[in-house]
């Protein structure tokens, strides 16, 4: 058999292993793929693959040649002219390492290999585990040693860790969109907001700027009382965050838009929609339309 026939197996299974792991498009396929851990990893379990297949097949062609005597005197004789050819030829350094690879022991030196027992005709030689495989499985106990004592024994990072790490990622990334995006909320698109912490950052913001003229509790003062369903400037979200924004200044209602970000307002209106319907301790009498 020619050597060199491993690589007819080899070609389809080099080809289609790694495009099976890259459903991208066609140029990301071919830039990203040749600096892709996975790739190379691809490229050895196809490696494997094809040699795996290729000493199955060897394997079989020898049984086929037992069962078919004549064929096989037929071929032993071929195989002793291209034997001897081949000794000659294929002493590259890659057949002899091919040949050390696999670990097969040509037919002619089978008669070593049997062992003396024999059951009903049938047996045994004593071929040596094959050093493709046997390397293969030290190659696999060394990585687990390494993956144990990298990953359970010196903290490095487990799938969990990652996730929490990919996690945080995604938390500032969010928080860094809200904070370009929070320029752009005005009194047209605000919404009322839910979420704890802003609401507990609206809270923060009313009790430092708010509580002078609107009481701690929104019971009012020099400003109106923000507890009942009276409003002078209307209950909307829209409203309110217009009236925080330009403020009412002939009537004493700050502006705020240059002392806090547009998020922080939307905060802070939310936070006093909140309070609507609570029971201060000095409620401020109606002012402004019943809504
Ligand atoms: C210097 C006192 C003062 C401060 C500080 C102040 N306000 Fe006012 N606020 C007023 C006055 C006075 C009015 C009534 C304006 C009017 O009569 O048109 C008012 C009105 C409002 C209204 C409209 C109420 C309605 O009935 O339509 C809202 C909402 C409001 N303030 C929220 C806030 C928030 C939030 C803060 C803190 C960021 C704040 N105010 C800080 C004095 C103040």
């Amino acid at each position: 058999m020619n050597d060199k026939s491993i690589f007819k197996p080899l070609l389809p299974v080099l080809i289609l292993a790694p495009a099976a792991t890259y459903a991208s498009t066609p140029a990301e396929f071919f830039y990203g793929i040749f600096s892709d851990a996975y790739f190379w990893l691809f490229v050895l379990v196809a490696v494997l693959l094809g040699l795996a297949y290729y000493s199955v097949k060897r394997a079989f062609d020898e049984i086929a040649l037992h069962m078919r005597p004549d064929l096989a005197k037929k071929a032993e004789a071929e195989e002793a002219v291209a034997d001897e050819a081949a000794t000659e030829e294929s002493d590259d350094s890659f057949s002899r390492w091919y040949r050390w690879f696999s670990g097969l022991k040509p037919m002619s030196k089978e008669k070593d290999l049997q062992l003396d027992h024999e059951y009903d005709g049938i047996t045994e030689l004593d071929n040596s585990l094959p050093p493709w495989w046997l390397y293969g499985f030290y190659v696999t106990i060394g990585f687990a040693v390494v993956y144990l004592v990298y990953f359970h024994m010196l903290g490095g990072p487990l799938s969990s860790d990652e996730y929490r790490a990919e996690m945080e990622r995604a938390e500032a990334d969010v928080a860094a969109y809200f904070e370009r995006m929070g320029g752009m909320v005005d009194e047209t698109n605000v919404t009322i907001v839910e979420d704890d912490k802003r609401l507990a950052n609206g809270a923060k913001i009313y009790q430092a700027n708010c509580v002078a003229c609107h009481a701690a509790d929104g019971g009012g003062g020099v400003g109106p009382n923000l507890t009942d369903e009276y409003w002078i400037h209307g209950n909307t979200i829209n409203d309110v965050f217009k009236v925080i924004k330009y403020g009412v200044i002939e009537k004493g209602m700050t502006p705020w838009r240059n002392q806090l970000s547009a998020t922080d307002m939307q905060d802070v209106a939310s936070y006093v929609l909140t309070l609507v319907g609570t029971e201060p301790a000095n409620p401020k009498e109606p002012q402004g339309e019943k809504m």
